[in-house]
């Protein structure tokens, strides 16, 4: 191996430069594609059918090795290439050392990668969908509960519960549909760009990419070893994903709280505290919301990693792994119990309707009422302002105060302002993206449609 050098590689530097510890992981996709590649190599009389069959067979077989704990991985064989190869030569001798030709581990390492990064992407896209039923479930469930709406953490007007968990639904919506194409443009198989200029034997790309599952050969060489882009747009997307996870976690921790009192979490997905007897947290949406900053960090690194590298492959590469891995376990395992724990949750109906009430959250309501006795909504706005502060003074609520006290802030009000509430500001907006309950039966609809996947 190091007949070109002088001397042994130091061992420090080879302890800084071996990734077998991690890229390991990759044993399944490197022997998938070793066995595809040698199968080529052989139908296109690259070597001898015998030797492909040997190879085949040896790769089979030390799969098994390491999936039987059998296989001793060496760090002074670098990578998970070469520990595969140089056992694989081990095994069946000169037959072995042929797998390697019209290959470099620049476009082999590629292929693992992105053979990775497409099962993870299943993966992950699966899960989404666990975590959409399970907000879909609880939305069904509890279709008629109201609750306030927010801006800025205060109550703002009526909606329903079901819309408000419909929100997320959308946005994990998106997420599903920004892995689906980052999968499209991570499907494109590289194997046949060599180092990087492209191999010098009659390969057949299609065949292998055929055998593989992709659904296509990657147009140029050099782009196809050097390129990570994949590995960046699967950690943009779980970053958007965490994000979003991140959002809903903030709100279960705000509603499972004594001062919002709309939730409470299972006993299984709360932990209590080592001194405070009486304490129910809610970790599960905390570490949620805490692991979203790692999986931001992956996605910097590895933007900074790429950044000044020129063409082709340069050996800063290998440091896509760690953090893709990282990236992937954590938003999977994130979106796995998150979805076990909404699954879990109990609404407290009686106190999201009573705040659904609380706060005047039927001002608009009424500005809405003036203007359709005909005046200008700016003007309604105003009055009812001033209305609300009067009712805010004497400690009523509007439904409070009688049809006398209205009309000194309007002549236009009548005995019919007393007959708006929830119901009839959730019912007014019956619009396409609206919480009347009418549309939000109709979204329910939709969404579960398009998860039961048409
Ligand atoms: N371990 C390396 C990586 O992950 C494999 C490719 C090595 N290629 C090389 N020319 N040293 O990128």
């Amino acid at each position: 191996m190091r007949n070109r050098f002088g001397k042994e590689l130091d061992k420090l530097a080879k302890e800084y430069t071996a990734s077998v510890s991690f890229d390991k992981r990759l044993y399944r996709h490197d022997i998938a594609g070793s066995i595809a590649h040698a199968r080529m190599l052989w139908k296109q009389g690259i070597i001898p059918e015998k030797d492909a069959e040997l190879i085949i067979m040896g790769l089979i077989s030390i799969r098994e090795e390491i999936e039987h704990g059998k296989f001793q991985f060496k760090e002074e064989l670098e990578d998970i290439h070469m520990n595969i190869e140089a056992r694989l030569i081990e095994k069946i001798g000169d037959a072995g050392a042929m797998l390697h030709t019209a290959r470099s581990r620049n476009d082999q390492v590629a292929l693992d990668m992105r053979m990775f990064t497409r099962e993870a992407i299943s993966e992950t896209i699966a899960k989404l969908k666990s975590l959409q039923e399970a907000l879909l479930t609880l939305a069904e469930a509890n279709k008629d509960v109201s609750m306030p709406g927010y801006t800025h953490v205060q109550r703002a007007q009526p909606t329903l519960l079901a819309h408000h968990l419909l929100a997320y639904f959308e946005m994990f919506q998106r997420d599903i549909e920004r892995f689906q194409q980052c999968y499209q443009r991570t499907d494109v198989m590289p194997l046949g760009s060599g180092a990087m200029a492209g191999v010098s034997y009659p390969v057949d790309r299609s065949a292998v990419a055929k055998e593989l599952g992709f659904s296509e050969v990657s147009a140029n060489s050099m782009d196809a070893v050097s390129d990570r882009d994949f590995v960046i747009e699967y950690m943009a997307a779980a970053s958007m994903a965490m994000m979003h996870i991140s959002r809903l976690a903030e709100e279960i921790v705000l509603w499972s709280s004594a001062e919002f009192d709309f939730i409470e979490i299972d006993d299984a997905y709360a932990t209590g505290s080592s001194i405070m007897p009486q304490k129910k947290n809610p970790d599960v949406a905390e570490l949620a919301r805490g692991k979203t900053g790692r999986v931001y960090g992956h996605l910097m690194a590895m933007l900074t990693t790429m950044k000044g590298l020129p063409l082709s492959y340069n050996r800063d590469l290998q440091e896509d792994k760690e953090g893709l891995f990282d990236t992937v376990d954590t938003l999977n395992l994130t979106l796995e119990v998150f979805a076990a724990m909404i699954a879990s949750l109990h609404i407290n109906k009686e106190r999201t309707r009573k705040a659904t009430e609380e706060n005047y959250t039927l001002a608009t309501d009424v500005a809405d009422y003036l203007v359709k006795k005909g005046v200008p909504f700016r003007e309604a706005h105003g009055i009812v302002g001033k209305l609300v502060r009067y009712a805010i003074e004497c400690k009523k609520t509007l439904a409070e105060l009688d049809i006398t006290e209205y009309k000194r802030f309007s002549q236009k009000f009548d005995k019919d302002v007393k007959s708006i509430t929830v119901e009839s500001a959730l019912a007014a907006r019956n619009i396409p993206g609206g919480t009347a309950p009418e549309k939000v039966q109709k979204a329910l609809g939709a969404a579960r449609e398009k998860l039961n996947g048409k």
